[in-house]
């Protein structure tokens, strides 16, 4: 096929600029995909469940061990120089742009005590930046894979992304919950990933699109998301006060039938913060249902409605995503949503395979009107998750 062809073609050019940088072949190539989440927003970090799939969009890692502990990272994206430093003396806030994303994979694994040395990398990503498509946890997760694989650690996919987690958290501090780096590692092509964001089950679940004639669009509203801007740690701070005021472990215990008394004794900001947790975690449920008896075309009332909740209640979307959304809609879509943590980033449609077209060109005019920046939209399919590659 002519995208493998193209992968494998991706592979080498990788391979050889690592030589050409560092003089010396690589070990290995690894890869980790962004992600689309189907539905079950802003749960993860209430202990609840999401449905994401792996983009075909990938981060490839180039590496080879060191003799020594230093870690030496370049990325032609970047540009600049090649950053070198010891991985001992890795420490938050020690690492600047988006170094700290590789360099904060590499820190959470000597801090969990596992034994690695030095390495050279060298990264190069399809994903694209600041769309929501988590780009920095694809980053984290291929670095985590390439020195499990290395050092030869014998990581399960939870614990790998759990330490990339870490590494977002704690290197580059941004509290987000797990879900992005539970896809990336985790996830496989062809199925969706019920993730229970508590105790990190997860299961497959079925995602043919092609076999009911349908195309998930992902519109990039080139809105630069940004979860470092303390709204996102506000919204979460928001969800644990609730769960601490209701006497629960966290939202994702407060059940659907016990939603309306809960609401009357909370103040009244947190009313809707918690009406969106519990409906949206019930939605994901309701999600899998429908995919796993072969409904596919049901999740679009389901996600169009994960956007009015978003929108209304979480207060996550904005304009450029909102106009997406009911373009798509008007346009034939059965239906579609912001996906990921929002303030911008992308929207996922689900179309009917013979409308993508219409919707798309009705998505480009009404941005066009609105004086928006013109939107990237993309089919996805769903991919597999991190791992080797070469
Ligand atoms: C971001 C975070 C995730 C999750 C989503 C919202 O992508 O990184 O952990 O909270 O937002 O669902």
């Amino acid at each position: 096929m002519a995208g493998e062809r193209a992968e494998r073609q991706r592979y080498a050019q990788t391979r050889a600029r690592f030589e050409e940088l560092y003089g010396t072949r690589p070990e290995g190539l690894w890869s980790a995909p962004g992600r689309v989440n189907l539905i079950g927003e802003h749960t993860d970090y209430n202990d609840g469940f999401a449905l994401p799939i792996a983009l075909p969009q990938t981060t490839l890692v180039a590496a080879r061990r060191r003799g020594d502990d230093r870690l030496r990272l370049f990325s032609d994206q970047a540009g600049g120089e090649v950053t070198e430093l010891s991985v001992p003396a890795l420490a938050p806030g020690g690492v600047d742009g988006w170094a700290r994303y590789p360099a904060g994979a590499v820190w959470a694994l000597a801090g969990a005590g596992h034994r690695i040395g030095g390495a050279d990398l060298y990264v190069t990503s399809t994903v694209p930046t600041g769309a929501g498509l988590s780009s920095s946890a694809a980053l984290e997760c291929a670095v985590a894979v390439a020195f499990d694989g290395l050092y030869e650690l014998g990581l399960t996919g939870p614990e790998l992304a759990r330490l990339a987690q870490r590494a977002e958290n704690g290197f580059a501090g941004v509290p987000c919950g797990i879900m992005d780096q539970m896809a990336s590692v985790c996830c496989t092509a062809g199925a969706a990933l019920h993730l229970d964001s508590r105790s990190l089950a997860l299961q497959q679940v079925p995602f043919d699109l092609a076999a009911h004639g349908l195309t998930l669009l992902v519109i990039d509203t080139r809105v630069q998301h940004d979860l470092g801007d303390g709204a996102y740690a506000a919204l979460r701070a928001g969800c644990e006060r609730a769960a601490a005021l209701l006497g629960l472990p966290a939202l994702r215990d407060l059940a659907p039938g016990d939603l309306d008394d809960a609401l009357r004794t909370l103040p009244a900001e947190l009313v809707p913060l918690v009406r969106h947790v519990v409906t949206e975690n019930a939605r994901v449920t309701e999600a899998v249902a429908h995919l796993r008896a072969g409904d596919t075309p049901a999740l679009g009332p389901l996600l169009t409605a994960g956007h009015a909740s978003l929108r209304d209640d979480y207060g996550v979307s904005c304009p450029e995503t909102d106009l997406a959304v009911s373009t798509a809609v008007a346009g034939g879509a059965l239906g579609a949503r912001m996906t990921g943590g929002g303030f911008g980033g992308s929207v996922i449609a689900l179309t009917p395979t013979g409308l993508v077209g219409e919707v798309t060109g009705a998505v480009d005019r009404a941005f066009a009107h609105a004086g928006f920046r013109a939107p990237v939209v993309r089919g996805v399919e769903a991919g597999r998750g991190a791992g080797r590659v070469v």
